[in-house]
């Protein structure tokens, strides 16, 4: 009982203290070019307290506009690799490297990602999850620079303390049915590997 009353408490500071990193993003003006250009700041959404954050490249147009990350065709895809899984949304938190869209849709540019980087570091500071996914390659560098994704997508790696399983970017496989078989079977280890991390 009194464990339960701790968890949600410690909730709601974990998520009124990523609402003050959304704040200082805009405060210290972050990457002005792209923020002149988005419709708004996408800086993450979900379970402030989860075992998992996923980790994708940028918002996208559907995602600029909603202020959510991953609700367009490739969120529906990550949708439908948690649910073969049993998560939810609600059970994971969802970002991005660049919280801004770039225009249209471009890759984001080596300094947007590296002016981005501390604010994501200080979210996952916060969440303490078991697991970091990263989704796609702009994503993978963020986290283990100078490897390949065809080369270690699925295989959990630690760094500097901190689990990260690289997976390809759900977008990459929407139109490629290999890819999206490779995705899904790398997705089904997840709950095997939180077991173990337990
Ligand atoms: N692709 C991403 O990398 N992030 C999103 O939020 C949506 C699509």
């Amino acid at each position: 009982m009194l464990e339960d009353t701790f968890d949600k408490v410690s909730s709601v500071d974990k998520s009124a203290l990523l609402d003050q990193i959304a704040a200082e993003i805009v405060k210290n003006n972050v990457c002005p070019d792209l923020a002149s250009s988005a419709t708004q700041l996408v800086f993450g959404d979900g379970n402030s307290n989860a075992d998992i954050v996923f980790v994708g490249e940028a918002p996208g147009k559907n995602e600029d506009l909603q202020g959510k990350p991953f609700v367009g065709a490739a969120g529906k895809f990550l949708d439908e690799m948690l649910d073969s899984v049993r998560l939810h949304r609600e059970d994971v938190y969802i970002t991005n490297i660049v919280k801004y869209r770039p225009p249209n849709n471009r890759d984001p540019l080596p300094e947007e990602k590296a002016e981005f980087l501390p604010y994501l570091h200080r979210q996952l500071e916060i969440i303490e999850p078991k697991v970091v996914i990263t989704l796609g390659r702009h994503s993978l560098e963020a986290f283990i620079p100078n490897r390949r994704i065809s080369e270690i997508h699925g295989q959990p790696k630690r760094v500097r303390g901190q689990v990260i399983l690289p997976l390809y970017h759900p977008a990459a496989a929407l139109y490629n049915s290999g890819l999206k078989e490779t995705l899904l079977k790398d997705f089904s280890q997840i709950p095997s590997l939180l077991i173990q991390l337990n």
